[in-house]
Parts: C-alpha cells; sequence; structure tokens
C-alpha cells in the first residue's frame, strides 16, 4: 500500500488495483468435501481444482496478470529462433539485472537442473540458507549434497527477527574449512526462502556471503523465483535499505551474485523461468544444456506469450505497490490469527501464511505427518486448499528412514492480487474454528509411496475415522452453511 493511512486506525492492506476479469468459484457441500479428500489420498496435490473454494496452495504459476502483460501476449512474435520477443525480455533482464547473458527455461527447476549438471559432481558440496524440494533434490540426483547454514532464529517458529531467511557466516566459513573450498561447486542463497515460511535475507547478509566467497574464490548462484517479496522487506525492514528504490534494491542485489535463475512462475506472474550470468564461461556451459533439455536458445521451452508477459512482469515488479501487495496481505491474515492465539510463523513472510502444524496438532506425533493431516482437515472444513511443507515434502534417506522436517507447516500461499480480503477472512474464520475444535483431528499414515518428490503423487489414510468426527462437529455448529 502506498502511504495511505485508515482514519479508524485499522491497518489492513488495500488494494493498488482494480479487478477487471474475474472467474467464478464454487464452494461445495461438506459432504463433497469429504469425498473429494477421500478420493485424494488427503493429498491436497491431487484435489481437482472444481472442488476448490480458495486455491492456497501455491503462488506458482496463478499470480494475478495485469492488463498491460495480457496485452503485450497479444503481441509476441512467434518464431522457433531470433524471436523479437526473446530480444525484449533479454533487454529487459540486462536492464534489471545488469547481466549480459540470458538463457531462458520452462521453469525453476529446469534451471536447477542445468545448474546442477554443470556444477554439481559426485562429492561435491553446495552450502545454503536453505533448500529447496527441486534445488535440493537436483544437487542430490548429480551426487552432490547440501548444507543448510540458516541463522539459527530462521528455525524458530515465532520471532521477531526481521531477516530470518539470512545465512549464518560463521557456519559459512565453518563448512568451507571442513570441505575445503574445491568441493564447493556454488553457494547457493535462496531469497524470500520458502520452506520455512518465505522468510526474507537482508541485503548486508547478502554482502557478507559475498565477502566470505571473494576470500575463497566461490561463485554465488542466487535463486531469485521469491525475489518480489524479499526485495518487498529489504525496503520496508532494513533501515540502510529504506530510500532506496526496488529498482536499486534488485541491481545492487544482482551485483552480489555471479549466477541468477528464477521461476517465472512466481517472480514476473507469467510462466517460464531463465537464467542469467555475466560469467560467460558458465553461460557457454549451460548453453548446451538449454538446447538438450528445453528447447532453442531464443525460447527455451517457453511459449513466447508467457515470454512477453515476463517481460512486462518483470519491470512492474519494480514498483513498491506491486511487490507490496503479497506481504500486506499476508501480514493480515498473520495478524488476525496471531490475535486468536493459532499458531502461525511470525513475523509474517512472503508468499503465504504458514500455520504451525507441529503445534496446532500438538496431540498429532510426527511420525503421522501433522501438517499433511492439518492440510486435509482444513480443507474439509472450509474448501481452503493449503499445501503441507513439512515431512511429507521430505523424501527418505538411502537406508529408506525418514528423514523429519525441521518445521511442520501448512502453508497458506496468497498469490499476488488474487484474492479479495473477506476471502483471506473466511479462510481466517474457518482457521480459528478448526483449532477450537483440533482435538477431534488425527494423523495420517502412507498407503502410496513414491520414492522421489513423494508429496506430488502420494496418497495417505487416516490413521482413524477423524474425518467422520470433524464433519459432525461441523454440521453442529454450522448448520447448514457450506
Ligand atoms: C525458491 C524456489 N526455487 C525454485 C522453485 C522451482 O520453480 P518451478 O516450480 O517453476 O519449477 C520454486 C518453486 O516453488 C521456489 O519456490
Amino acid at each position: 500500500m502506498s502511504n495511505v493511512q485508515f482514519y479508524s486506525g485499522e491497518v489492513i492492506p488495500l488494494e493498488m488495483h482494480k479487478v477487471r476479469i474475474v472467474q467464478k468459484l464454487d464452494l461445495v457441500p461438506i459432504e463433497r468435501r469429504l469425498a473429494a479428500v477421500n478420493e485424494a489420498g488427503n493429498n491436497t496435490f491431487l484435489l481437482k481444482n472444481r472442488d476448490i473454494f480458495l486455491d492456497m496452495l501455491t503462488d506458482s504459476g496463478v499470480n494475478a496478470m495485469s492488463d498491460r502483460q495480457l496485452a503485450s501476449m497479444m503481441e509476441a512474435d512467434d518464431s522457433y529462433a531470433g524471436s523479437e520477443t526473446f530480444t525484449k525480455l533479454e533487454n529487459q533482464i540486462r536492464a534489471i539485472f545488469n547481466k549480459e547473458y540470458f538463457l531462458p527455461v520452462h521453469q525453476g527447476r529446469a534451471a536447477e537442473n542445468i545448474l546442477s549438471r554443470v556444477y554439481v559432481t559426485p562429492g561435491s558440496v553446495v552450502p545454503m540458507n536453505y533448500h529447496f524440494t527441486t534445488s535440493k533434490a537436483h544437487i542430490m540426483l548429480n551426487g552432490g549434497s547440501v548444507e543448510e547454514l540458516i541463522i539459527e532464529e530462521g528455525l524458530q517458529t515465532t520471532s521477531d527477527c526481521k531477516f530470518k531467511g539470512n545465512m549464518d557466516i560463521a557456519k559459512l566459513e565453518a563448512v568451507i574449512a571442513k570441505h575445503g573450498a574445491g568441493k564447493i561447486a556454488f553457494v547457493r542463497i535462496e531469497t524470500g526462502t520458502n520452506l520455512i515460511g518465505g522468510q526474507p535475507h537482508s541485503l548486508e547478509n547478502l554482502r557478507q556471503v559475498r565477502a566470505v566467497c571473494d576470500r575463497h574464490g566461490l561463485m554465488i548462484v542466487f535463486d531469485a523465483s521469491l525475489l518480489a517479496d524479499n526485495l518487498y522487506f529489504i525496503k520496508a525492514r532494513e533501515e540502510a535499505c529504506k530510500d532506496m528504490t526496488i529498482r536499486e534494491i534488485t541491481r545492487e542485489l544482482s551485483d552480489l551474485c555471479d549466477i541468477i535463475y528464477f521461476s517465472a512462475r512466481k517472480l514476473g506472474c507469467a510462466r517460464g523461468g531463465g537464467i542469467c550470468t555475466n560469467n560467460r564461461d558458465a553461460f557457454m556451459k549451460m548453453r548446451e544444456l538449454v538446447t538438450l533439455y528445453e528447447g532453442f536458445l531464443t525460447y527455451g521451452g517457453m511459449s513466447v506469450r508467457e515470454i512477453e508477459a515476463i517481460a512486462v512482469g518483470l519491470v512492474e515488479t519494480m514498483d513498491m505497490n506491486m511487490v507490496n501487495q503479497g506481504p500486506q496481505f499476508i501480514e493480515y491474515m498473520v495478524s488476525e490469527l496471531v490475535k486468536k492465539g493459532v499458531p502461525v510463523i511470525t513475523p509474517a513472510g512472503g508468499l503465504g501464511c504458514h500455520l504451525n502444524a507441529m503445534e496446532f496438532l500438538s496431540h498429532v506425533p510426527q511420525t503421522q505427518y501433522p501438517a499433511g493431516a492439518l492440510a486435509s482437515a482444513l480443507y474439509l472444513v472450509s474448501g481452503v486448499r493449503g499445501m503441507e511443507r513439512g515431512s511429507i515434502s521430505e523424501q527418505r534417506d538411502d537406508q529408506g528412514n525418514e528423514t523429519y522436517a525441521n518445521m511442520e507447516l501448512l502453508r497458506l500461499a496468497v498469490p499476488r492480487r488474487v484474492f479479495t480480503l473477506s476471502q483471506l477472512k473466511y479462510a481466517v474464520d474457518r482457521i480459528v474454528w478448526l483449532y477450537e475444535n483440533r482435538a477431534l483431528v488425527g494423523g495420517l499414515t502412507f498407503v502410496e509411496e513414491p520414492k522421489i518428490l513423494r508429496f506430488f503423487f502420494g496418497k495417505l489414510k487416516t490413521t482413524t475415522d477423524w474425518h467422520t468426527a470433524l464433519v459432525a462437529k461441523f454440521k453442529a455448529d454450522m448448520g447448514d452453511s457450506l
């Protein structure tokens, strides 16, 4: 929100856009929701959109697009090679990130595949502030391992630390000393750290990481997928940056990094991705793999319409009134839940509101996947679809043992400019009801468990018939209400 204060003193986010296209939503009755959650094996990824009211699974590819983005898509230059549309995006990348070379890919994980294939070899190590599911999977697939060096506050569920996504510089030095710089493929910084609640890092922290990397001749690879939210937090929370423009902050972050990659399903509000760098050697190595896995160098697996939309979306992201929309709506939701005593990750981060399932369902042991159970229960009582970000999102070790997550979170993503305030109020209302009835919720156990990225396709069943008890209580309290 721009500098607008409400006379009432209420702190509520104000939309700096108007809605011109809408999509009809249905809220199906609880009986249908019960059938749907069972058909989906209690995995919200397997629900059908027709059964969902508010889709808070992710922001990926579902942020609202602007009129200018949609208009630009009509101008796309559809040619296999040498498309003008690609040149537009390349020029914007140069203007915004100050990086000469740009490689298009079809989405963020495709960039991770290419980076890992080029730089990760068996035995190599990738220090990072925190992992993301696909980034870790690609590093491991190439025989590498990750070292997570998030500051201690990063894993505390409630805190007033403004930059819980910061890397611990002493730990970085220690990891380099332990493995030797020669074993380190690159240092990965994830901006707006997804799996620990969309928590930001500061510009100052990145400067410190750069200084260490310079001393040891290491490369910084910056995952900029969640850059929009992190830019907002740097401007809003980092005293030294409060007078910088969003463009200046972006440029300074970029200049500290050797390679930047992003999912344009998140950054740029369209669908696609890219890698950029000033390092010609890195560009040449990755270029071959782009043509092999993605497509020719002027589309990289993306439709040219999406490339147009990304070019416009990136420019629009360089605006405080755009990057503040997600974080301020999330802040509103988090503060309403805190008032009601619901355990959520604080301070509010980007990407979404994160319920702390370990505390919400403190009676459900981690062996029974509390975050997955909470996702199932919330969908059942509200039609709101969230995403499990806990142990189900981890994978078993080489011996087949569970590797339990540091945090059991239910992420309720708030895609940018998509939901209204009353829709968020509805979600808060049902979460509060569920919290008051949490004793009725039980655990989950796998019935189908894929080996890789099991959270996408795995199916689970309830450990007891707690769904029935929850539906009965809902009907007793809410009567005919959907
Ligand atoms: C931080 C981060 N990196 C990488 C990715 C992968 O991007 P994509 O889903 O486009 O493959 C994501 C997606 O959620 C992400 O949040």
